[in-house]
């Protein structure tokens, strides 16, 4: 029986892959930096181990007859204090250098679609640099590049419940989400031997206006669309950029996703109604931890929202928005 370590399991994706990877017939071992989050994991899988991924003393050991480690561990809505390069580069290092050292045949990494319009950015430019290390080890690899998660997606369904949806430019930009389970599903499917590069969607391409108006629908909210200027972005992420290095990122990642064709392969069968209709009914809870809490996230929620936020009228802050 093959043995992976699954790194990130209690974030969205990592639940889905630990599960995937349990129902493929693997033997599954966990990392996590608190038994605590991992409570709700312990009987689904083989082995927990307790690390912090950003020290590698505590990371003795991890991959000890280990085939197989996947990672998908970043920051997304953590409120450590830690930044892209801490987590999203040197944890995965020091998991790598662990995987080198107990002879690991394959690490399996997730990154972003399309990466090249947001190399300049942390929060990708952490990621990519990591997989040129990756490569360099000469260790077989897959590195999954995915659009957008419906993790992220929720955040519209949280807009629209609140009975408006902003969008960045015109809407039309297409995109076409995946749900975590469906990727998990690609993720042990491309864990066979070989060096792979895989683009993944899911299986319905959207513009992000055909996502904010059935949004809305599913809310049961009138059709409430707010398109903000496009050079919006790029100002507030010069004003937030002072304050926050990772406000900047996540303002300037959500603006050129949201204003790029960001299409990806398709793969998987879950569709955005269905998980729509299950925010809705409260099945999937849109402002969970579990596991719909993963995604572009930051401090006070999505990084859409932080986009937003500054700009809502009704927002803490009272600004008034500037709209089309
Ligand atoms: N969301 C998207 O739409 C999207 C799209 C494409 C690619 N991706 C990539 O996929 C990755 C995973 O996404 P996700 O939505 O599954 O993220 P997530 O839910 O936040 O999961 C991230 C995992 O990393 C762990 N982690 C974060 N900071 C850590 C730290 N300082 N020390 C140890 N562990 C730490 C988290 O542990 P805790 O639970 O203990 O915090 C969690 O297990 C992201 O990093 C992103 O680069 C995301």
């Amino acid at each position: 029986m093959k043995k992976v370590l699954v790194a990130g399991a209690t974030g969205y994706l990592g639940r889905f892959v630990a599960q995937a990877y349990k129902d493929a017939g693997y033997w599954v071992r966990i990392l996590v930096r608190s038994r605590e989050k991992a409570a709700d994991l312990v009987e689904k899988v083989d082995e927990v181990f307790v690390g912090q991924a950003t020290d590698p003393n505590t990371l003795k050991g991890v991959c000890r007859d280990i085939d197989l480690v996947f990672s998908s561990l970043g920051v997304t809505r953590q409120r450590d204090g830690l930044g892209y390069w801490d987590v999203d580069y040197l944890a995965n290092h020091n998991l790598l250098q662990q995987a080198g050292k107990h002879k690991v045949g394959k690490f399996v990494f997730v990154s972003v679609l399309n990466p090249q319009k947001l190399r300049h950015l942390d929060i990708v430019a952490a990621r990519e640099m990591f997989i040129s290390e990756l490569r360099l080890t000469g260790m077989d690899y897959t590195v999954l590049r995915p659009t957008g998660f419906f993790s992220d997606v929720a955040e519209f369904f949280k807009m629209a419940a609140k009975g408006r949806v902003y969008l960045l430019g015109d809407g039309q930009a297409r995109v076409n989400p995946i749900h975590g389970a469906d990727l998990a599903k690609v993720c042990v499917q491309n864990s066979t031997a070989g060096c792979k590069v895989v683009d993944v969607g899911g299986p319905e391409i959207y513009t992000y206006e055909k996502i904010a108006r059935l949004a809305l629908k599913k809310a049961g909210r009138p059709a409430k669309i707010i398109r903000l200027p496009r050079w919006l972005p790029r100002l507030l992420a010069g004003f937030v950029g002072v304050f926050s290095n990772r406000a900047f990122n996540l303002v300037s990642f959500m603006s050129i996703v949201m204003q790029n064709d960001y299409v990806g392969p398709k793969a998987g069968e879950h569709s955005l109604t269905d998980f729509f209709d299950e925010l809705s009914s409260g099945k999937e809870a849109a402002d969970a931890t579990l596991p719909l809490a993963g995604g572009v996230t930051t401090k006070g929620g999505s990084a859409m929202s932080s986009v937003v936020s500054g700009l809502n009228p009704e927002s803490r802050s009272g600004s008034r928005a500037v709209i089309n």
